[in-house]
């Protein structure tokens, strides 16, 4: 989960990393007042989950609180590389001798993590990567021993930070590992790091994208969803604990046990579609190894929710869940959800293979539902359900 600029501020300021004093707001009334508590000069900085927001207009320097509603109105609604701004932090300013660049990230490639610093940091880092890669130190950090203080001055020597610097960069870094470890970040970077006229060391923008696998163990992180850009048919998904992802511009609805059967369950709709309208699946979502009827219910009113939706492929593999079990899921799962009050409505392609299949089937046929059909292979099933999307 990538967090917006004000949310890495807030656990930046939790670790200690010095950050200045800043509000975010979502009108630009509001940014009267707060202009006010930050000593009436401030920076108006549009919250967005993209960088480049200053060579986009979204940061912009207010010199009263009049001059901060102003500045306010313009970056609110802004699109900046196709975000529209909701809302804008104004902070106070810093007077900038000079900007570096920090970070922490997982080097997945090299199995470690890996600092990255340079004292050519600001709004151009990715130039200053592909043009000048040697201006950007690359340290890997062992993941048992972490950024130590010692680690900590490696990375500064490296990246040549001015001596007059060094001391607190280096405690800027300790701590900025801090937030990288216990907020359990797969991302950390400030850009700009800055040093101000009077030598002070701050971060003065933040990038932080929080490890969702770590979520059990950090309760505290789930304020930081953006519920009003989520899915509505993904958040309610995942309130009922599915592994769910829609996909745009497809019509046909996709249900599977086991990720790898269902990414390919995908590619053969996407390729039955090519000979029918263009069909194409409209989600992933994997009901897992032991499929209960509830699951099936829950997955099938998600899917039959999809207003996109037109049929259902139902892919199932029986394994340590035998398909007598997913067939008797899918009886009672349509009877659950009439239960609920659901009008099913769409034709439902099933494909039971591997354990207990023929038991599977018969339970199926035996149920006689007039909106489910049988086919006994993937390939088969995909057409099928491909066909009837295209009706
Ligand atoms: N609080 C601030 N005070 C003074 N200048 C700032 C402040 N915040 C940002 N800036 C300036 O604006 C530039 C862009 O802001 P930044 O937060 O890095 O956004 P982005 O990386 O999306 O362009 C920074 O490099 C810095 O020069
Ligand atoms: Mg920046």
């Amino acid at each position: 989960m990538d967090l917006f600029e004000y949310q890495a501020r807030e656990l930046f300021a939790k670790h200690d990393v010095p950050v200045l004093a800043g509000e975010v707001i979502d009108t630009p009334e509001a940014a009267r007042a707060v202009a006010e508590r930050l000593g009436g000069r401030a920076v108006v900085k549009a919250q967005v989950k993209t960088g480049g927001r200053g060579k986009a207009g979204g940061v912009k320097l207010a010199a009263d609180p009049d001059d901060a509603v102003a500045k306010a109105e313009a970056i609110l609604g802004m699109d900046i590389k196709g975000h529209t701004v909701h809302k804008v932090m104004l902070a106070q300013t810093a007077d900038i001798a000079e900007e570096y660049y920090v970070s922490f990230l997982l080097d997945r490639a090299n199995r470690t993590f890996l600092a990255m610093a340079s004292v050519e940091g600001g709004m151009d880092i990715e130039e200053v990567a592909a043009t000048k890669p040697e201006a950007l130190a690359k340290i890997p950090v062992d993941p048992i021993d972490g950024v130590t203080e010692a680690k900590a001055r490696e990375i500064v020597e490296a990246a040549r930070f001015p001596s007059e610097v060094a001391d607190q960069v280096a405690e800027v870094l300790v701590k900025l590992w801090n937030v990288f470890v216990k907020e359990d970040a797969l991302l950390v970077e400030v850009n700009p790091l800055v040093k101000t006229t009077d030598g002070a060391v701050l971060a003065l923008d933040g990038k932080v994208s929080l490890d969702a696998n770590a979520e059990f163990r950090q309760p505290e992180h789930e304020r930081f969803e953006d519920k009003a850009a989520a899915n509505p048919l993904e958040a309610a998904a995942k309130a009922k604990g599915l592994n769910y992802v829609k996909l745009e511009g497809g019509n046909v609805g996709i249900i599977g046990n086991g990720a790898g059967l269902v990414m390919s369950t995908l590619d053969v709709v996407a390729y039955a579609g090519e000979k029918h309208g263009g069909a194409k699946p409209a989600n992933f979502l994997d009901i897992g190894g032991g499929a209960s009827a509830e699951v099936m219910a829950n997955g099938l009113e998600i899917i039959l929710g999809d207003p996109d939706v037109k049929s259902v492929f139902v892919n199932v593999f029986g394994g340590i869940t035998a398909c007598d079990a997913v067939a008797n899921g899918i009886v009672q799962a349509l009877d659950l959800l009439s239960s609920r009050g659901e009008n099913v409505t769409k034709p439902l392609v099933v494909r039971l293979d591997g354990n207990n299949a023929e038991l599977g089937r018969k339970i199926l046929t035996d149920a006689g539902h007039p909106l489910v059909e049988q086919v006994t292979t993937m390939d088969g099933a995909a057409e099928r359900a491909a066909e009837l999307a295209a009706k």
